[in-house]
């Protein structure tokens, strides 16, 4: 083989490898928290344990955001017009078995795929105000918007209709993290330029929220 093919092999594998979506494990559809007792406890948490939380917990917790829960593509958070205009991102730090990297999540297929290698909550935490629960917390959520999905059909109402939705995501995202036994914290105060940066979105999506994930 040549050596500039072989070069151009060995510099295109890592990032062939980093689209491929990973699959997280299997959400569970049922559980031994009732409802009420969630909404009961549910408080924002913003001190964690240095203790890892499981993959099988950050799953289930995308999944209580946006997984899909229908054929049609419908999901556990409603949608004005059912058009989704959230994206879902994590940072991960202390995930057994995820390496510590920017992720985001496929709703369809229940996948993961890696936007970043490397653990990026201390940058998280300088764009979030100094807020010590963003670099602190084994994972961070992040969610963002894509107006536009929302907007070509309602126009400027909208807008409203998308932060609406995104509050309907955030408290799955506070009850499910109650019956794993996690804490987590809406958080809305931070550097929306410098989050943008971070998680390197695309221009045509907003952060919304960060939820830091962590064991109580
Ligand atoms: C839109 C919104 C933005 C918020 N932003 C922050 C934030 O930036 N940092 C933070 O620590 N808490 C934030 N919070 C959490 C509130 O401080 C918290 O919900 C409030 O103190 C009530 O406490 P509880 O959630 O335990 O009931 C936010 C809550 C909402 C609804």
């Amino acid at each position: 083989m040549k050596p500039s093919l072989l070069l151009a092999l060995v510099l295109l594998r890592p990032l062939a490898l980093e689209s491929i979506p990973m699959k997280l494990p299997t959400p569970r559809l049922d559980g031994q928290v009732s409802i009420e007792t969630a909404v009961r406890a549910r408080r924002s948490l913003r001190e964690y344990t240095e203790a890892p939380i499981t993959l099988a917990d950050l799953s289930q917790v995308l999944w209580a955001a946006q997984g899909v829960t229908a054929a049609g593509g419908f999901r556990t958070a409603p949608s004005a017009g059912a058009l989704y205009p959230l994206e879902v991102y994590v940072f991960a730090g202390n995930v057994g078995d995820l390496p510590a990297g920017i992720y985001k999540y496929h709703p369809c297929g229940h996948t993961l795929s890696r936007v970043a290698v490397g653990d990026a909550r201390r940058a998280l935490r300088q764009v979030a105000l100094d807020q010590f629960s963003t670099n602190d917390a084994a994972a961070v959520i992040l969610l963002a918007a894509v107006y536009e999905r929302t907007t070509a059909k309602y126009g400027s109402r909208g807008i409203r209709y998308v932060h609406l939705e995104a509050g309907h995501a955030a408290q799955n995202v506070y009850l499910q993290a109650v019956a794993l036994r996690l804490g987590t914290v809406a958080i809305g105060a931070f550097d929306d330029e410098g989050v943008k940066r971070v998680a390197q979105l695309s221009a045509h999506e907003q952060p919304l929220y960060l939820l830091p994930l962590g064991r109580k």
